[in-house]
């Protein structure tokens, strides 16, 4: 595949950026970024402390600083964004405009099953559960949903595995 290739993984929290981005990084023989992870060792705090102590501002400034660098610092990647990166400082439109950004669309029942099984320290869903929970997830959602749909690539459910995501990806490269 092409040597220069910067992929950039979108979507809701539990849609999967992490999980089928580094399986795909592999795919395509190059690197693995997780947004998170970045930042929490390049400011060497956790997400969660970021929040409280900084605030949400300041995160999404540390988001915009770190997408800026990995993009402009490595030719080719598999990088998961966070949740809310495409949202902010027009990130998605940075992304489009220096590679392919691919969307991770889940409906609202599937988010709330992925999110009840994975990583509980987010801070934007701390003491949500049940009803309260599944509401948060669509109300943000579906703000967040016509920026999400900017994606260059859009992909549903039955497309989320990396062989998959890795077929479509090369098929829209070859037609340009
Ligand atoms: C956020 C999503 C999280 C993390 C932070 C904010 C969001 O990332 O960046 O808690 O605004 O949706 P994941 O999507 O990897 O959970």
């Amino acid at each position: 595949m092409n040597e220069n290739i910067k992929i950039f993984l979108i979507g809701f929290m539990g849609s999967g950026k992490t999980a089928y981005g580094k399986p795909l990084a592999e795919l395509l023989n190059t690197v693995f970024f997780d947004m998170d992870h970045y930042i929490e060792k390049k400011y060497c705090s956790s997400i969660a402390k970021i929040f409280t102590e900084e605030g949400e501002k300041k995160f999404r400034l540390y988001e915009r600083e770190t997408l800026c660098e990995i993009t402009e610092g490595n030719r080719s990647f598999v990088l998961a964004t966070g949740g809310g990166t495409p949202c902010h400082y027009n990130n998605i439109s940075y992304m489009n405009m220096h590679g392919t950004s691919v969307y991770l669309k889940c409906t609202v029942d599937e988010l709330y099953e992925n999110i009840l099984r994975s990583n509980p320290e987010r801070p934007l869903l701390q003491g949500k559960h049940g009803n309260e929970l599944h509401e948060y997830i669509k109300s943000l959602l579906s703000a967040r949903e016509h920026i999400y749909n900017k994606a260059k690539i859009i992909l549903t459910g039955e497309n989320h595995n990396p062989q998959k995501i890795f077929e479509i990806i090369a098929n829209a490269m070859q037609s340009g």
